[in-house]
Formats: structure tokens, C-alpha cells, sequence
């Protein structure tokens, strides 16, 4: 048999089992929903109590959620969507300052399998628990967050124009095409194919071209940037996953964000590794006009706290990173790899009794993560409202 007909066979193999998988992470209507809360967890979401819910619900203030029967109970249980419109009219919606622009956060690092998809579906999702307003941009053609996050195969189910690949390669500068609403109130996905590995090989042909006609550098890298920055506006956070290389999405990407996040593993590898990439990132933006970050952490993903050597290793990220590393770190959890054979994520499953132990400590390092993270985007956004308020002070008096 040919060497191509042995791939094609087990590729078709496998793009079925996907679908079967897909097919049983779906509803009947081919899309996935999102749980729903019941009221006191809804009401600590919202920051009210449940008898509040209860009391605006008779006057007609919200309008009354879907009732499910619990046993002989009935039980009021409330949608993300129906939270947020709560949350709106409580004006306790959480958001970026009006006059501030969102914050674009590279998940970053050259080395495979260190938790950057993770991170980055992590980090989106529950920002959109929070209430936040977030674009989660799938930069890899694997697609991870892709399929895991909007619930879709990669290969069978995007197309090659809904994907970065058109903005990357300059053909398109509109992005707003390529963004799809997910089953998560507010949260908004660009995904990602196959397809858009060719990115890695017609940008290079581009750059020797243009150099060849008019002797200079093309400049690629402000595609996504510029893109990116015609829908920006309509979210706090926008959150980029990014291939395990330093190509030139990665480029893109690295030009493009105010901020960088770079999960690491707590081994002497992954240690070595990272600190390559940093060298390499550092190198490449050398080679292209002067930009800021707000800021750029490490963080420590995959961590088995309990291991010596895991436990040694972070102490000695901390002790050469500093405050650069993030006092937060996600888990080594099964609770992962439970939710992914099911499609989901660990914000998506209702667990099994015995497993809800396992979720919750899943759950609680990733919000601990989030909160750290949220508290650093607070402060980047009050100083740059201080700055934007200082600008207008300014162009008043003068
Ligand atoms: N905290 C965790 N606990 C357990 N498993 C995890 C955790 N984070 C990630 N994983 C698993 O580790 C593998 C790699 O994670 P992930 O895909 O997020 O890494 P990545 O850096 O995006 O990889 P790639 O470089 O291939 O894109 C996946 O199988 C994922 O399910
Ligand atoms: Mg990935």
C-alpha cells in the first residue's frame, strides 16, 4: 500500500471517530450548550442574594428562568446570558474603563504540550464567567482551542476564510468575517484549520518578493495587529493561542499584544526551553520597530505540587523570575483529560459525585489564575484611564 494512501485511510478513520465523539458533546440542533446555575450560585455570580432574584423576579424586573424539577423540588436555574442581563441591570457587570482599549494577552512559548491551549481556553472562559466581554483567537493550526472551545473539528467544520489565514498572508484586512459567537455568553472565537499553517509558508515568499521589487521589508507582522484592532472595541480581553513555534504567527502575535503569558512546566526541560524562547522572542522583536508591553509572566502550568521535583523547580523559577512569575500556577489535573474525552472543558462539566472533588480543585486553581490575572488588567486599565484623562486635561486647558 502507498505510504499516502496508509495516511489518507487512517486520517479518514480518525476524522470519523471525531465526528462520532462530536456528535455526542452536541445537542440534537448540532450545537453545544452551556450548564446552566441554579439560583445561589447564580446570585454569587451576580453578587446578590438569591432572595433578591427571587423578589425581581416578582416584581417583573428580570424575567423568570427556566424551572427544572429536582427530586420533588422545583428549581429556578439561570443561563450565563440571563446572569449578564442581570448583571446589567445591576450595573455589576465587570468591563474594561469606557476610554480604555481591551487587552490583547499572547499565550506564548515555542515548546509543545505545556498547557498554552489550555491556558488560553481557561483563562477565556472564565473571564466570561466573570462577565468580561473576550475574543479568544485560535493562532494554531491545530486548532486545540478550536475544537475544544467552540465545540467544532478543526478540519471539517471551519473554513479556510474563517480562519487568521487570510489577514496573515494580506489578502483580507477584516477580521470581523472570521469571528463566530460560542455556546459562552460574551464569549467570542476566531478558529483555526489546517489551513492556516500555510501562513508559515507564503509569508517568507512574500517577504523575498517584496524585497526583490522594492529592496525592503515587507511588514507582515502588523497584519493581525492592524485587523485585530478593527474589532477590538467590542471586548475587554482578547486572548491569542499560539502555535509550539516562533514562526511568523507567532511574529504576528508577539507584535500585536500588550501582554504576554508564558506557561512553563516545572522541569529542568521545559525550564531550559523557555528560557531559549525568551532569547529567540527577544531577538525577533529586536528585528522589527519598538513596541510596549504592560506586561509579561510566566506561568507555572501542569504543576504536581506534591512531587519534590516539580516543588524544587518552581522554587527555583521563583527565585530567578521573581515577580515576573505568576504566584498563581495551574494544576496537574486528570479533571482535564476527564473533560476533553467528553468535548468539554473543566467549566463545562457537570461532574460524577466521585469526581467532584477532583473539578473543584481543577476549577479553583484556574479562578485563582484568573483572579491574579483580573487584578493585573485592573491595574493596566486604570493607568492607562489615568493617562487618557491626562491627555483630555490637557487638550482642555490648552
Ligand atoms: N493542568 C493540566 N492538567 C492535566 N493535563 C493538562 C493540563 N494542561 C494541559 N493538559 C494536557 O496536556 C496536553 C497539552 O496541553 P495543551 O494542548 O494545552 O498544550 P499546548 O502548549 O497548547 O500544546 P501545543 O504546543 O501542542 O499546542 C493536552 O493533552 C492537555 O489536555
Ligand atoms: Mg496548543
Amino acid at each position: 500500500m502507498s505510504a499516502n494512501s496508509i495516511l489518507q485511510e487512517l486520517y479518514a478513520k480518525g476524522s470519523r471517530s471525531l465526528e462520532i465523539l462530536r456528535k455526542s458533546a452536541v445537542t440534537p440542533h448540532d450545537v453545544k450548550i452551556l450548564k446552566q446555575w441554579g439560583i445561589s450560585d447564580a446570585a454569587a455570580m451576580i453578587g446578590r442574594t438569591p432572595q433578591t432574584l427571587r423578589n425581581l423576579e416578582e416584581s417583573g424586573k428580570i424575567k423568570a428562568p427556566q424551572k427544572i424539577q429536582n427530586g420533588k423540588r422545583i428549581e429556578r436555574v439561570y443561563s450565563l446570558k440571563e446572569i449578564n442581563e442581570i448583571r446589567e441591570l445591576f450595573k455589576l457587570r465587570p468591563s474594561k474603563p469606557a476610554n480604555t482599549n481591551p487587552t490583547m494577552i499572547g499565550i506564548v512559548n515555542f515548546k509543545g504540550g505545556v498547557g498554552k491551549s489550555f491556558t488560553s481556553l481557561t483563562l477565556s472562559q472564565s473571564l466570561a464567567l466573570k462577565g468580561y466581554k473576550v475574543l479568544l483567537i485560535d493562532g494554531d493550526s491545530q486548532g486545540t482551542s478550536t475544537h475544544q472551545g467552540g465545540g467544532l473539528i478543526p478540519d471539517l467544520h471551519v473554513k479556510s476564510d474563517q480562519t487568521l489565514l487570510n489577514v496573515l498572508i494580506g489578502e483580507s484586512d477584516e477580521i470581523a468575517n472570521c469571528i463566530i459567537k460560542t455556546h459562552w455568553d460574551g464569549l467570542d472565537l476566531i478558529p483555526a484549520n489546517l489551513t492556516l499553517y500555510n501562513a508559515e509558508m507564503i509569508i517568507p515568499n512574500q517577504i523575498y518578493q517584496h524585497r526583490q521589487k522594492t529592496g525592503e521589508v515587507l511588514p507582515f507582522y502588523t497584519r493581525l495587529k492592524n485587523s485585530v484592532d478593527k474589532v477590538a472595541s467590542n471586548y475587554d480581553v482578547i486572548i491569542i493561542d499560539t502555535p509550539p513555534s516562533l514562526g511568523f504567527i507567532t511574529l504576528n502575535v508577539l507584535f500585536s499584544v500588550n501582554g504576554l503569558m508564558i506557561p512553563l512546566l516545572p522541569s529542568e526541560v521545559d525550564y531550559c526551553s523557555t528560557i531559549q524562547f525568551l532569547n529567540m522572542a527577544q531577538e525577533s522583536l529586536n528585528r522589527l520597530p519598538p513596541i510596549d508591553y504592560q506586561f509579561v509572566r510566566l506561568l507555572i502550568s501542569r504543576h504536581k505540587p506534591s512531587s519534590m521535583q516539580a516543588k524544587t523547580m518552581e522554587g527555583a523559577i521563583r527565585q530567578v523570575f521573581g515577580s515576573s512569575v505568576m504566584t498563581n500556577y495551574m494544576i496537574e489535573t486528570e479533571a482535564v483529560s476527564k473533560a476533553s474525552a467528553d468535548m468539554k472543558t473543566i467549566y463545562e462539566v457537570e461532574p460524577h459525585p466521585n469526581d467532584k472533588k477532583t473539578f473543584k480543585r481543577a476549577t479553583d486553581h484556574a479562578n485563582q489564575v484568573t483572579e491574579e490575572l483580573e487584578l493585573l488588567l485592573k491595574m493596566v486599565w486604570n493607568s492607562a484611564e489615568k493617562i487618557s484623562k491626562t491627555v483630555t486635561d490637557y487638550s482642555e486647558v490648552s
